[in-house]
C-alpha cells in the first residue's frame, strides 16, 4: 500500500499478504509485485538512475548507507515529491530473504538492469521513522473493507442502517485510531518532556513522532514547523492574537473571504476591533466562487495579513489559494490558510503552496477531537511572541523575567493533548494507507453522482456550483426549514448537518440563511446516496401532499 500511494496508476502496487505493509530489517519485500512496484517508482522518478544505481547487492555493507537520507527519500516519495538524490542507491538487496524466491524474480530484476544474485528481497532498515510507517493494507476499490475499520457505522439508527453524511462537521474514527489510543492509555501514558522515567520517555517519543508524521503529511520542512493546538479555531486565534497584537496597528487592514467559516472571521474581527484596524472580505459570485479579481482592489499598503479558507464548508468550493498566496506575497503580506475542510480531501503540500501558516483540526481527518495543528513557516513562528504563558513554553524563569522557548514549544504552554496528538498520527497513517488521491477520487465520484441524482428532484435546489469542489453539497428543500429536513432524514437513519454551518456570510451572499448539508467521506457509497435521494423524494412529495 505504501508503494500504491506513490502511483495510483499502478494497480499491481499493493503489497499483498503483508499485514503491516512495511518490511522490517532483514525481512525483504518479496515477490514480483514488489520488484514491479520498485521499478515503477524508479521509472517514474529517476528513469536513468535505475540502471546505474540499483545494482549493488550489499547486505554486508549496509552500515555504510546513510539511513537518514533513505528516510528522507522515502518521505519525499510518500508525498509524491521527486527524490532529491539517488533514492534507489539507498535501497539494498538482502540475500537473507526466503529461499522460495523464484528465478523469475531474479530474471525480472535482471531484465530491468537490476543486478541480482540468488534469492533476494528488498528491504529498508527498521529505523524509528520506518516503525512509524506501519501501514495496514486497505483495498481502496473495496469500500466494504474500509467500512470494516469504522465500527460506528455498523449500527441502526431509528430502525435503519446508519448513514454518516455529516463528515463536514466531523469524521468517524478508524480502528487504527480507536485501538491506538486505547493501547497508548493501557501501556504508555505519562506526561511528557519532563519525567526521567520510562513511560515519560515513551509518551514523549510518541508525541514527537506524531509531530513528525504531521510534518511529513503536509510536507513541512521539519517537525519544528508544527505546533499542536486544540483545533482550527484555536490555531487561527493563536495566529490572530500573536501576529495581530505584534503587527496590526490603527488604520491597518486584514483580509479574509466571504466564503470563510466564522472561525476565520471572528478572531480577525476581534483583533481588528482591538487595534482599530479594518476587516475586509473577498466577495463571492452566485456560484459560490471567490471573485479573485477583487483581491488586488482590497489590498492596500496597510494590508497586514490575509487569512482565507482552502475549502469552503457550505458549497465545497476549492479556493485558488495558490493565486491568493502569490498575490499576497507580491505585496509582502503573509497568508494563513484555513485547511479545516481541505486536509481530508486533497493533497496538502505547504511548501508547494508557499503559505505562511496552515491550520487544521484532527477530527475532520479521522482523528480525535481536541487536537489540531498550526503549521508555520520557521521565520514566521520565530517572529511571533508566545500566546499563552505557563510550563513547557519557557527556557528559564525568574520572578522578574522569562526566557521563552523556541517554536514550536513556545506555543504549547502547559500539558498538551498528548494522547490525541498520537491519535492524530494514527489517523494520518490511515489516510496514507488508503492514499489521499484515492480518497479524493472516490469522494469526487460520490459528489458528482449525488449532485446529478439530487438535481433531478424538483422542489430541491443545490446551492452554488463552484468550479472546483470537494464532497460538500448544500440543499434548499423548498418550503421546509433545513432543521426539519435534518430531523426527517434522521428518522431514516441519515445524519446530515442542517443549519448555517458557521458560514452565515457565505450563505447570505447566495440569498440563504440555512441549508441541509450532506458531506461525503472515504467510507460512503453510492448506495447510501441512493437512500438519501429516496428519502429526499419522500420528504418533498409528503410536503406537496400536505
Ligand atoms: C472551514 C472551516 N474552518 C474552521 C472550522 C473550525 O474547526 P474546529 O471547530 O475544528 O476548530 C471549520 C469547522 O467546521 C471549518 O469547516
Amino acid at each position: 500500500m505504501y508503494f500504491n500511494e506513490l502511483d495510483n496508476t499502478q494497480p499491481s502496487f499493493p503489497l499483498n499478504g503483508r499485514p503491516n505493509g512495511f518490511p522490517s530489517a532483514g525481512q525483504g519485500l518479496n515477490g514480483n509485485s514488489d520488484i514491479a512496484a520498485l521499478r515503477a517508482i524508479a521509472q517514474k522518478y529517476c528513469p536513468e538512475e535505475v540502471k546505474s544505481v540499483v545494482s549493488p547487492i550489499v547486505p554486508s555493507e549496509i552500515d555504510e548507507f546513510n539511513f537518514s537520507e533513505i528516510e528522507k527519500e522515502f518521505t519525499s516519495l510518500l508525498h509524491g515529491g521527486a527524490p532529491s538524490s539517488n533514492l534507489l542507491g539507498n535501497i539494498y538487496f538482502d540475500d537473507d530473504s526466503p529461499s522460495s524466491v523464484s528465478n523469475s524474480h531474479s530474471d525480472d530484476a535482471n531484465a530491468n538492469g537490476i543486478a541480482a544474485e540468488n534469492g533476494f528481497g528488498i528491504g529498508i532498515p527498521e529505523t524509528e521513522l520506518v516503525k512509524n510507517l506501519k501501514y495496514e493494507e486497505v483495498d481502496t476499490a473495496n469500500t466494504d473493507e474500509i467500512r470494516k475499520q469504522f465500527p460506528i457505522l455498523n449500527q441502526k439508527v431509528n430502525g435503519h442502517d446508519l448513514i454518516w453524511f455529516d463528515n463536514g462537521a466531523t469524521t468517524q474514527k478508524p480502528l487504527r485510531v480507536i485501538d491506538g489510543l486505547s493501547e497508548f492509555y493501557k501501556h504508555d501514558y505519562s506526561n511528557i518532556h519532563r519525567g526521567a522515567h520510562t513511560l515519560a520517555a515513551r509518551s514523549t517519543d510518541q508525541y514527537e513522532a506524531a509531530r513528525e508524521k504531521v510534518a511529513r503529511f503536509i510536507n513541512a520542512p521539519s517537525q519544528e514547523n508544527i505546533v499542536f493546538v486544540r483545533g482550527t479555531t484555536e490555531g487561527i486565534n493563536l495566529v490572530a492574537q500573536t501576529f495581530g497584537r505584534k503587527y496590526v496597528e490603527a488604520g491597518d487592514n486584514v483580509i479574509v473571504s466571504t466564503l470563510d467559516h466564522h472561525a476565520n472571521i471572528v478572531p480577525w474581527q476581534q483583533i481588528c476591533r482591538e487595534r482599530n484596524a479594518e476587516l475586509r472580505a473577498i466577495p463571492i459570485d452566485k456560484n459560490g466562487d471567490l471573485i479573485l479579481s477583487e483581491l488586488e482592489r482590497l489590498i492596500t499598503p496597510r494590508t497586514k495579513f490575509i487569512s482565507v479558507g482552502h475549502v469552503n464548508n457550505t458549497f465545497g468550493t476549492i479556493n485558488d489559494v495558490e493565486t491568493i498566496i502569490k498575490i499576497a506575497h507580491s505585496h509582502n503580506i503573509p497568508v494563513l490558510i484555513d485547511g479545516a475542510q481541505s486536509i481530508a480531501h486533497t493533497r496538502v503540500d505547504v511548501q508547494r503552496l508557499d503559505c505562511d501558516f496552515f491550520v487544521f483540526s484532527g477530527h475532520k481527518i479521522y482523528g480525535p477531537s481536541g487536537i489540531g495543528v498550526v503549521y508555520g513557516r520557521k521565520e514566521m513562528l520565530e517572529l511571533l511572541p508566545p500566546w499563552q504563558g505557563g510550563g513547557n513554553m519557557i527556557k528559564d524563569v525568574t520572578i522578574e523575567r522569562t526566557e521563552f522557548n523556541d517554536p514550536p514549544a513556545r506555543f504549547e504552554a502547559g500539558t498538551p493533548n498528548i494522547a490525541d496528538a498520537i491519535g492524530l498520527g494514527y489517523a494520518l497513517d490511515f489516510v496514507s494507507s488508503v492514499g489521499i488521491e484515492n480518497i479524493e477520487r472516490h469522494e469526487h465520484d460520490l459528489t458528482e453522482y449525488a449532485r446529478q441524482q439530487i438535481s433531478r428532484i424538483s422542489g430541491i435546489t443545490i446551492m452554488g456550483d463552484p468550479k472546483k469542489r470537494v464532497s460538500v453539497i448544500s440543499l434548499d428543500v423548498h418550503g421546509i426549514p433545513a432543521p426539519v429536513v435534518g430531523k426527517m432524514l434522521d428518522q431514516e437513519g441519515i445524519a446530515v448537518r442542517a443549519g448555517h454551518h458557521c458560514a452565515q456570510p457565505a450563505l447570505r451572499a447566495l440569498g440563504y440563511e440555512m441549508s441541509v448539508r450532506p458531506t461525503f467521506a472515504v467510507y460512503n457509497t453510492r448506495e447510501e446516496i441512493d437512500r438519501l435521494v429516496s428519502a429526499l423524494e419522500k420528504i418533498v412529495s409528503s410536503n406537496v401532499r400536505s
